[in-house]
């Protein structure tokens, strides 16, 4: 179901605990698995729950609590921008009204063309760089400007 070499990620995550407590890699085993497989189907979920020896429904639980699991299929590139409160002091509403009209989606939808999907985010510790965004959970962008926003935007075209 995953790659060998997910799988080794996943065993050196697993590695870090106690030999009774693999499922406390589960966050990390997600990640990997998100990574390769670009979003979180069920089978991918069970598929984790079953090497971490955990109930399928804690594995859910975990994908469905944190906004950075995408439990639907997404763009090849995911933009989500934070809303919270220092990013919506210092620009964050405008900035989601810019990229809903750049994109042409909503939060929680994908552009037309498949390649970009908007999500809404939670506090992502970088208010100091507010408004921030995060691409494909692992690229962070921040001092959002429509300038800015459009060099990303073409940057990942
Ligand atoms: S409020 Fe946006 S990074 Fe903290």
């Amino acid at each position: 179901m995953l790659s060998p070499d997910s799988l080794a990620q996943i065993d050196h995550e697993i590695a870090k605990y106690p030999a009774d407590q693999r499922q406390s890699a589960v966050m990390s085993a997600l990640r990997i698995a998100q990574v390769e497989k670009g979003w979180l189907a069920t089978e991918t979920m069970d598929f984790v729950a079953d090497y971490l020896g955990m109930p399928t429904i804690a594995v859910y639980e975990v994908a469905t609590f944190y906004n950075m699991y995408d439990t639907a299929p997404v763009g090849k590139y995911k933009i989500t921008l934070c809303t919270n409160i220092s990013c919506m002091l210092t620009g964050a509403p405008e900035m989601t009204e810019y990229l809903k009209r750049k994109l042409g989606c909503g939060f929680g939808e994908t552009s037309e063309d498949g390649r970009f999907t908007l999500k809404e985010g939670e506090c992502m510790g970088a208010c100091g760089d507010s408004p921030v965004c995060m691409i494909n959970n692992h690229r962070m962008e921040g001092f959002l400007t429509p300038e800015k926003v459009d060099r990303i935007i073409e940057e990942l075209k």
